[in-house]
């Protein structure tokens, strides 16, 4: 079921800044082309996140249905192709999601992924062993992030990865850095979550923070 008010809103907000503002940027990020400073070491701190999600899913993933529920360029949906799993790769972006399928078409594990441009919470793609959210619920406030997740749950049978923005000191004040700066120039809103309260909503598995300078990001692993 979809829901309604912030969530829907949020979500016009999202799809609008990575299929326009940040499209190019964002294809840069996650290309190989050099950057520098700051986007090296954010390049940096994602590559530890999304091998770090990696590593909680089996090495064989044969017979096995993934959704990358928010798939951006598709990363991750290609490293779990190529351990065999039917892929799902989702993201609100159409842009995104071409750039994605463009991508994985120079691999020989192309046809064991679907693209789709979409909402990730839309049922109509089914169920799955694993879903992994990577960066992808971190732009929604705590109770539509949790209404997301327990959807996910509900149609998922091993695992629901994914990752939030932790409640740090740190991250508050560069978020609070960030609201000075003008509209254009802001990314979309990180929203910061407990996770003291995630931990009591949830039977949390597995968990690793990334904290690399301009990346802080934590994983989580909800068994099912
Ligand atoms: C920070 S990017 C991360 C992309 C990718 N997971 C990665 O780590 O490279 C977040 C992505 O989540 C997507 N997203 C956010 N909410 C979504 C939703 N409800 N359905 C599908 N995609 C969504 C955005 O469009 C964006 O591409």
């Amino acid at each position: 079921m979809m829901q309604a008010g912030t969530y829907q809103e949020r979500r016009g907000e999202i799809e609008t800044y990575f299929d326009q503002t940040a499209m190019t940027a964002w294809a840069k990020l996650t290309s190989t082309a050099p950057v520098s400073g700051i986007r090296a070491k954010v390049r940096a701190g994602r590559d530890e996140m999304r091998n770090t999600l990696l590593s909680w899913l089996p090495a064989d993933m044969t017979g096995l249905r993934l959704l990358d529920a928010g798939a951006g360029t598709g990363a991750l949906a290609m490293a779990a192709a190529a351990r065999g799993a039917e892929v799902v790769a989702i993201d609100l972006s159409p842009a995104l999601i071409a750039l994605a399928a463009e991508r994985a078409a120079l691999s020989p594990y192309a046809n064991n992924i679907k693209f789709h441009a979409g909402d990730m919470l839309d049922p109509a793609y089914g169920r799955f062993d694993y879903v992994v959210c990577m960066d992808s619920i971190i732009h929604y406030a705590a109770p539509d992030a949790i209404a997301a997740l327990r959807q996910l749950a509900a149609r998922t049978s091993r695992a629901v990865l994914f990752t939030f923005a932790p409640r740090t000191l740190f991250l508050g004040s560069l978020l609070s850095i960030g609201k000075m700066l003008p509209r254009r120039d802001r990314s979309p809103m990180i929203e910061p979550q407990s996770e003291a309260n995630l931990r009591r909503v949830f039977a949390i598995g597995r968990s690793h923070r990334v904290s690399a300078s301009f990346y802080i990001s934590q994983a989580m692993e909800l068994p099912l």
